[in-house]
């Protein structure tokens, strides 16, 4: 796992330490929470994968669209030398801004930052050998609170891409963002993918599909804990719920008790109650209005340069530049 590229700001104690806070913190509270981390062991990542290519869940394919047509412009504008990708996971679509930067002839660093150790030596191998020309080095650690370890400035771009900037509720988004805005220097760029707001006609079935893959995907959070914490839910004891809430625009998804049942979850020493037809909220995905992006962004200290949607509307991908301090 300790492969020559791969620089750890987070190691498995870390994780396990935050895996054990977050549970006994979000399982303790009324409602009760998970935080949408947790799903992504190699398991939770295959089936995330999984799900990019089901028929219902566009914005994989949508933000796929506009980078393919966008790449070129986005070298142009930005020159970036470096490239930086939060939550990168398996680095597919960033295929696209690599080829294009290195083709604009600017490129000559790619770092991407993720959580998930295996998923990032993997990424890592597989970019080092179809990019001979690009240093490729990645980065274990959260983008939440090691933004501080990316590399040194001169035309760096960020991307946070897959619309997962949805999954921090407003908040922790400000911080997030203005996070990014400090470390970034005046002029650098931040390139981010958002999903946009529309109708449950579409929203629902991109996070309900019909062959049960998101299920599968919600309930992974489950065999996470049993693994890590010595935990004995029964995943299939639960139902995948997934909400469209008006008010804030953003969806949920829940797991549902089928029945009320007691867990214990060992290394916690905690024994979790669960009432029938309890439920846990595992995530929220916000969709974003343009102007509200806008103004979220100002507010952070990033000014728009452009911003592209797909053809269907769905999507938007923005290219932001880090204003004067
Ligand atoms: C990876 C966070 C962008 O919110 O759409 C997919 C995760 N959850 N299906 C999203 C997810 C359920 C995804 N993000």
């Amino acid at each position: 796992m300790n492969a020559p590229h791969l620089e750890i700001h987070l190691d498995e104690r870390d994780l396990a330490a935050a895996l054990r806070a977050d549970v006994r913190t979000g399982l303790t509270a009324a409602p009760k929470w998970l935080p949408p981390k947790w799903f992504y062991d190699a398991r939770g990542s295959e089936l995330f994968d999984e799900i990019t290519r089901l028929p219902e869940y566009y914005p994989t394919r949508a933000e796929r669209s506009i980078l393919a047509a966008r790449a070129g412009e986005i070298a142009r504008i930005t020159e970036a030398k470096t490239l930086v990708e939060l939550g990168s996971g398996s680095s597919e679509k960033t295929r696209l801004l690599l080829d294009a930067l290195l083709a604009h002839g600017t490129l000559g660093a790619f770092v991407p930052l993720d959580v998930s150790a295996s998923a990032l030596a993997d990424a890592v191998a597989r970019l080092d050998t179809a990019y001979p020309a690009l240093s490729v080095r990645g980065i274990v650690g959260d983008y939440t609170r090691h933004l501080h370890h990316l590399p040194d400035g001169g035309s760096r771009m960020i991307a946070f891409l897959g619309g997962t900037i949805g999954n921090l509720p407003p908040a922790e988004r400000a911080t997030f963002l203005r996070g990014v805005r400090g470390v970034l220097d005046p002029g650098e760029w931040l390139l981010l993918g958002a999903d946009l707001v529309k109708g449950a006609d579409v929203l629902l079935p991109a996070y309900d599909d019909a062959a049960g893959v998101t299920a599968d995907f919600n309930r992974n959070v489950l065999r996470v804990i049993n693994r890590h914490l010595d935990a004995s839910f029964a995943p299939e004891r639960f139902d995948h719920v997934a909400r469209w809430d008006e008010t804030h625009e953003w969806i949920e998804m829940r797991l549902r008790a089928r029945e009320a049942m007691r867990v214990p979850i060992r290394a916690l020493d905690l024994t979790v109650e669960f009432a029938r037809g309890e439920e846990v909220r595992t995530e929220i995905s916000a969709k974003f209005r343009p102007d509200g992006l806008r103004d979220e962004l100002a507010a952070a200290g990033f000014r728009i340069r452009q911003r592209w949607t797909d053809d269907a509307g769905r999507f938007t991908v923005c290219l932001a530049q880090a204003s004067d301090d």
